[in-house]
C-alpha cells in the first residue's frame, strides 16, 4: 500500500511528508521508502498559530478557522508530495495535524488536541484519511506519546546491548530499547522549544532558530541559571510521561531568567543548550545507552549533539540516516506506518511505551 504520512511539529518550522510502499508479509512489515519532504506553512499561518498557542488566549472561531486553514495546506502538501513521491498512486494519508495543545495534569495526559481537519486532505486526493493519532491511546489511559516508539522498535531492531532513538524537536523524545525486556518511551524535556523561544526573543524575531548552535558555541554556560532549569520536577518524573510547548515556552524561560537578569544573550543559549544536552545525557547514563540514534532537528545543532556527548561519555551516538531515515523525516515515516497499522485493525502504540492499556 502507497501511504503518505504528514505532520507539522511543536516548532512549527513546516509541514513533513514522506511516503513509503508498506506490505505486510506473513507477519512482517516492509517499508519502502519513497522520499520525504519539507514545506513552510504558507502565508502568515505560521504566525496566526504561534498567536493563538499558550500562553496566549484563543477563541473557538481562532481555532476553528486554524484547523481549517492548516487541514487546507495539509492538504496542498499531500497532493503535491503523492504528485512527486507516488506517481500520483497515494492510497492512504496519514495526517497528525498540528498539536495546539497537550494537556498533562497530575502526571496524567487528559487530552490532546490537533489542527489540521483531514476531510480537506480526503477531498483533495480522494483516498482514506488516518488522523487524531494520538486520543485513543490517551483514552485507553497512555501519555499518547511518544507515538514513534514502535517505529522506533521496528527500525533499530534488537540488540544485546540498549539502544536508543532520540527525537530532537521542539520537545525531546526517547525510545529505549534494552537488550532484554520491553522497550520504554518518554518526553525527556524540552529539545529545541527554549532554544528557539531564547533566539526568537533575542533577535526581536529576526531569527528563529540557532543555526548549527553557533550562537550558543560562542555563549558560556551560566551554573545558576542551568541549575534553576534543572531543578523542574519533570526531570525526576518515573516514564511514561509526556509534556509539550504549553509547558516549555518563552515565558517560562523569562521567569528563569529575571532571577539572572544580566546574562548575555549568547550565554543564555549555551545554557538551554546544555540544558537539552544534560538532561538527555542523563536518560542515556541511567539506562546504560549503548547507542543512541538521532533524528529531528536538533540534530542539525553541532552544539547540542557536542553537548549530549559530553554529558553521555559512554554512549555512541548516530544518526537515523545511518538506519536509511533521513533525520528530518523520522516522524513522517513513522506517522504512515502507524496509519498503515490501523486500516489493517493493528494497533499503533505499545502499551510499556506509552502507559496505555494492553
Ligand atoms: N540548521 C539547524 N541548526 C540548528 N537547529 C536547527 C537547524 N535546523 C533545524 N533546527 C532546529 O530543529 C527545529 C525543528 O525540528 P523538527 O522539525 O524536527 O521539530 P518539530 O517541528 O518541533 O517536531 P516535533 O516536536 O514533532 O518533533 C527547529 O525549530 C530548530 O530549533
Ligand atoms: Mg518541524
Amino acid at each position: 500500500m502507497r501511504v503518505i504520512g504528514c505532520l507539522s511539529g511543536t516548532s512549527l518550522d513546516g509541514i513533513e511528508i514522506a511516503a513509503a510502499d508498506l506490505t505486510l508479509e506473513d507477519g512482517k512489515l516492509l517499508t519502502r521508502p519513497l522520499g520525504s519532504r519539507s514545506e513552510p506553512y504558507p502565508g502568515g499561518l505560521r504566525g496566526d498559530l504561534e498567536a493563538a498557542l499558550p500562553p496566549a488566549r484563543t477563541s473557538a472561531a481562532a481555532l476553528c478557522r486554524l484547523d481549517a486553514l492548516v487541514g487546507q495546506a495539509f492538504a496542498d502538501a499531500a497532493d503535491r508530495a503523492n504528485e512527486a513521491l507516488c506517481e500520483g498512486a497515494a492510497e492512504l494519508v496519514v495526517s497528525h495535524g498540528q498539536t495546539v495543545f497537550h494537556w498533562v495534569e497530575d502526571g496524567h495526559a487528559r487530552g490532546t488536541l490537533q489542527v489540521g481537519q483531514p476531510a480537506w486532505i480526503a477531498e483533495r486526493l480522494g483516498v482514506p484519511v488516518v488522523s487524531d493519532l494520538r486520543s485513543r491511546d490517551i483514552a485507553a489511559g497512555g501519555h499518547g506519546a511518544p507515538l514513534v516508539a514502535l517505529f522506533d522498535v521496528l527500525l533499530l531492531g534488537s540488540a544485546p546491548d540498549t539502544r536508543g532513538a532520540l527525537n530532537l524537536g521542539g520537545i525531546a523524545n526517547v525510545t529505549i530499547i534494552p537488550g532484554a525486556g520491553d522497550p520504554i518511551a518518554f518526553d525527556v524535556g524540552p529539545g529545541n522549544a527554549l532554544i528557539d523561544a531564547a533566539v526568537t526573543h533575542l533577535s526581536g524575531g529576526a531569527e528563529r532558530l540557532d543555526e548549527g548552535g553557533r550562537r550558543a558555541a560562542r555563549g558560556s554556560i551560566d551554573e545558576p541559571l542551568l541549575n534553576r532549569l534543572l531543578s523542574d520536577p519533570y526531570y525526576a518524573l518515573q516514564a511514561p510521561k509526556s509534556t509539550g510547548k504549553e509547558h516549555f515556552h518563552l515565558h517560562y524561560l523569562l521567569e528563569a531568567l529575571s532571577e539572572r537578569p544580566a546574562i548575555g544573550g549568547d550565554d543564555v543559549l549555551a545554557t538551554v543548550t546544555e540544558l537539552t544536552g544534560r538532561t538527555v545525557g542523563d536518560v542515556c547514563r541511567r539506562h546504560d545507552v549503548a547507542e543512541l540514534v538521532v533524528s529531528g532537528g536538533g540534530s542539525r545543532n553541532a552544539t547540542l549533539l557536542a553537548s549530549i556527548a559530553r554529558a553521555a561519555p559512554g554512549t555512541v551516538l548516530r544518526r537515523s540516516d545511518d538506519y536509511g531515515i533521513p533525520s528530518h523525516a523520522k516522524e513522517a515515516y513513522a506517522f504512515a506506518v502507524l496509519g498503515f497499522l490501523t486500516v489493517h485493525g493493528l494497533t499503533g502504540s505499545l502499551p510499556s511505551c506509552t502507559g496505555a492499556r494492553a
